[in-house]
């Protein structure tokens, strides 16, 4: 019988991973469950402006790993798959005229497409699937290397496998340090 985990045990065993199994694939069929549910997120006005561009043949994994900065190359080594995540600008916060509806502008649309990750995360998480979000990466040379439009804005690249080892949970500050009650 498939065991169902309850979301605090989806939540504890999501971790950022830097050691993937690379004998162990991660199939077409995953990689779309874990996309639709992201799509299961909120959006602004339900614009879904997200994006998710999903590199699986090993050759271009190579090729766009390279194109992740600082030490990232090598903690990818061994993922299947990775997701670069971008969203359509200038339409989330945006009015039909095009004029920001406040402070905020592509914010939203960051927004947006972080509130999709974090699902993302959560159910690659449930179906055993390892991730690491990937903030430092070398954006024009993705842009060129996958021919992404000048119309979406790019944010982070998703890596996605299996962990050849387990993570530590880096601490989390106390929460009185980070609420306020009114
Ligand atoms: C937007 C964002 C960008 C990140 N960029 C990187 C990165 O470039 N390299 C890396 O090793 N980890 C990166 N991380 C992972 C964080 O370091 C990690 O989530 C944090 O230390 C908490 O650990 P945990 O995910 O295991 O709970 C990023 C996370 C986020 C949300």
């Amino acid at each position: 019988m498939k065991s169902v985990k309850t979301l605090d045990e989806i939540a504890a065993t999501r971790r950022s991973i830097r050691k993937y199994d690379a004998s162990q694939s991660v199939s077409r069929a995953e990689l779309e469950t874990v996309i639709k549910f992201a799509q299961e997120a909120p959006s602004w006005k339900n614009q879904q402006t997200s994006r998710y561009h999903v590199v699986c043949s090993p050759d271009l994994v190579l090729k766009l790993r390279d194109c992740l900065g600082g030490t990232n190359p090598q903690k990818t080594e061994g993922a299947k798959a990775l997701i670069v995540t971008t969203f359509r600008h200038n339409i989330v916060g945006f009015n039909r005229e095009g004029v920001a509806d406040n402070e905020v502008g592509n914010g939203w649309g960051f927004y947006d497409l972080g509130l999709q990750n974090a699902y993302l995360l959560l159910k690659a998480a449930e179906i055993g699937l390892d991730t690491l979000v990937i903030g430092i990466r070398n954006e024009p040379s993705i842009r060129v290397l996958l021919n992404i439009p000048e119309d979406e804005t790019i944010a982070a690249v998703i890596a996605v496998g299996h962990r050849i080892e387990d993570a530590q949970r880096p601490p989390r500050k106390e929460l009185d340090s980070i609420v306020s009650f009114y």
